[in-house]
């Protein structure tokens, strides 16, 4: 069975995190196919809006990390840069299902969608401290300027997590629901943009991004710079390796 399940239904194209016994952690195969699903629904002129989901109890527990300490993303076109580069600037409505555990990039790429669901359940967290790493997805711009600078210091320093309710507080969603509910939520609403004049939406969120397109771009070629050394350094292969170890990393000496 496929790790990304690709639907097309009505201009929509829906792309949903299917890898449930791994918690819908993602190897850089579902990063390409990913990359590869919204670089060819943005070029479909039948494709007029996309939907990205996971299941109702777990939304993506981020980066694979065994995929990642065996495939570390070397260059800007490894499939996870790919893949961010394509969610970023994709000029097509972008809507998110969220339920569950949103860890990493699981959290930071829903900066780039345009509407999210979020199930009550739903838990968002970008540890990269906690990792030995660094921001991502431009979060480093994107959640201060979204959440404020203090909320994003707790959320990107300390690492917590933050629960569906602060998430609608803060901005970072649209509606929370219950979690048997989001993915229909997200395709009402992802149906009712595709019955509109693409070419006004198209406009419109480009107009609305334009500020700020240069500056994502640019930080997050720093960001991907910073993130792959890091992988390398030892707060990371401690921090993974006490994960594949299953125990609490030690960073008393680094
Ligand atoms: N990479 C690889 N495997 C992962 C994973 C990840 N990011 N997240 C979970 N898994 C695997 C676990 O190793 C486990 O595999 P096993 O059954 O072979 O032992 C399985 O998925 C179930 O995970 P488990 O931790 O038992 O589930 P949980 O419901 O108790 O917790 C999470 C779910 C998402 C909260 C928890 O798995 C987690 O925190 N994962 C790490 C997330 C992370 O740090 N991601 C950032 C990467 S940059």
């Amino acid at each position: 069975m496929t790790d990304i399940l690709i639907h097309h239904e009505g201009g929509v194209a829906t792309l949903t995190f299917n890898r449930l016994d791994k918690k819908n952690s993602i190897t850089a195969a579902m990063y390409a196919a990913l990359a590869d699903a919204v670089e060819a629904a943005t070029a479909d002129p039948d494709t007029r809006v996309l939907v990205i989901q996971g299941h109702e109890t777990i939304f993506s527990a981020g980066n694979d990390i065994a995929d990642f300490l065996n495939n570390p993303p070397a260059t800007a076109d490894s499939p996870v840069f790919r893949f961010l580069r394509a969610i970023s600037t994709c000029p097509k409505p972008l809507v998110a299902a969220v339920c569950g555990p949103a860890v990493g990039i699981g959290t930071t790429l829903l900066f780039h969608c345009d509407l999210v669901y979020a199930g009550d359940n739903a838990a968002f967290s970008m540890p990269f401290v906690n990792l030995g790493l660094c921001p991502e997805a431009a979060s480093s711009l994107l959640a201060p300027k979204l959440m404020g600078y203090h909320r994003a210091a707790e959320a990107l320093l300390l690492g917590e997590p933050f629960m569906a309710e602060t998430a609608l507080e803060v901005g970072f969603v649209n509606r929370v629901v219950p979690p048997s509910e989001a993915s229909a939520v997200a395709q009402s609403v992802a149906r009712k943009l595709a019955a509109k004049p693409m070419a006004s939406l198209v406009e419109t969120k480009r107009l609305m991004k334009k500020g700020q397109a240069q500056q994502v771009a640019a930080l997050m070629a720093e960001e991907g710079e910073s993130f792959g050394r890091m992988l390398r350094e030892p707060a990371a292969r401690e921090a993974f390796g006490a994960f594949m170890e299953k125990r609490k990393p030690d960073f008393s000496k680094l």
